[in-house]
């Protein structure tokens, strides 16, 4: 790898594209190495991500900071693999991520769905904890998106997710969703978990916050899953606007639109899964 490059590794999705003692869940993580340090997106649903990151020796030990792009539990429930984090680990959040988080059932019922921890418990382990709504700089030249503005289409929103308020469910309007945008050698790279925002809202934020009219790759989660055909066309005007130049979508794309984002950018799409590595270097 040069020096001055960033590379970025997928250490958990909803599948291992290729054979590999990896393993697979629902669920995200990715590991954003730089000259200044690294950080973490999301540590999955369980402890699993953190075996794939020995598997592929990438040392989680170091890193400077936790994201969580969201606080439901496939993004969070990683946080159980206490061995595996640093302590006194820097983690970074929208303060809504770690609200009563819930999935509503057929018969009226519901099941939780947010971090296996809360706040206290998270600051009893000696994590220093940045919940804000604004963009923060985690590293020299890796940012959160903060907040997404929801002013270029939809939101991925579903009325089945919603948030325990005393007695009452309230709709969860998913505004903890957040993004890494990380500035390489090759231009910016945006980093998405479950981009509940809307993929357009999420890449206009990106532009705001990096102040750049190119975007160029876009990595992760898109939320497409339940999308129809005008929403993923959305989704690909804005990547054609941005001037993407590498597409990776995974775990909650849905086969459907990957198909579909596959035809549209031909090579420029990556098929994505555990142990996809990214290098952006000179
Ligand atoms: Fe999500
Ligand atoms: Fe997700």
């Amino acid at each position: 790898m040069n020096k001055g490059a960033v590379r970025l590794i997928i250490l958990m999705d909803n599948r291992v594209p290729q054979a590999s003692p990896l393993r697979a869940e629902h669920g995200f993580s990715a590991w954003v190495e730089t000259p200044a340090g690294a950080a973490l997106l999301d540590v999955g649903r369980s402890a699993l991500w953190a075996c794939n990151a020995e598997k592929l020796n990438v040392p989680v030990e170091s890193c400077a900071a936790l994201v969580l792009s969201h606080g439901h539990y496939d993004h969070t429930g990683g946080l159980v693999a206490e061995e595996a984090l640093p302590a006194g680990l820097d983690l970074i959040a929208h303060p809504d991520a770690f609200t009563e988080k819930h999935a509503s059932l057929p018969g009226g019922e519901s099941r939780y769905i947010g971090p296996p921890l809360s706040v206290t418990q998270l600051s009893e382990r000696g994590y220093q904890l940045r919940l804000t709504v604004d963009p923060v700089e985690v590293l020299p030249g890796v940012w959160t998106t903060g907040e997404v503005p929801r002013t270029h289409g939809a939101a991925s929103t579903e009325p089945r997710l919603c948030v325990r308020q005393g007695e009452a469910f309230v709709p969860d309007e998913l505004l903890d969703d957040c993004s890494l945008l990380l500035d390489t050698p090759r231009g910016w790279v945006v980093l998405t978990g479950c981009a509940h925002s809307g993929l357009t809202n999420v890449l206009h934020r990106a532009r705001e916050v990096a102040k750049t009219d190119r975007l160029h790759a876009v990595i992760g989660g898109t939320h497409l899953v339940r999308a129809d055909g005008p929403q993923v066309q959305e989704a690909i005007d804005c990547l054609r606007t941005f001037q993407t130049e590498l597409i990776a979508p995974c775990h909650c794309t849905g086969p459907g639109a990957k198909r579909r984002l596959a035809a549209e950018f031909g090579e420029r799409f990556v098929d994505t899964g555990v142990g996809t590595t990214f290098t952006f270097e000179c």
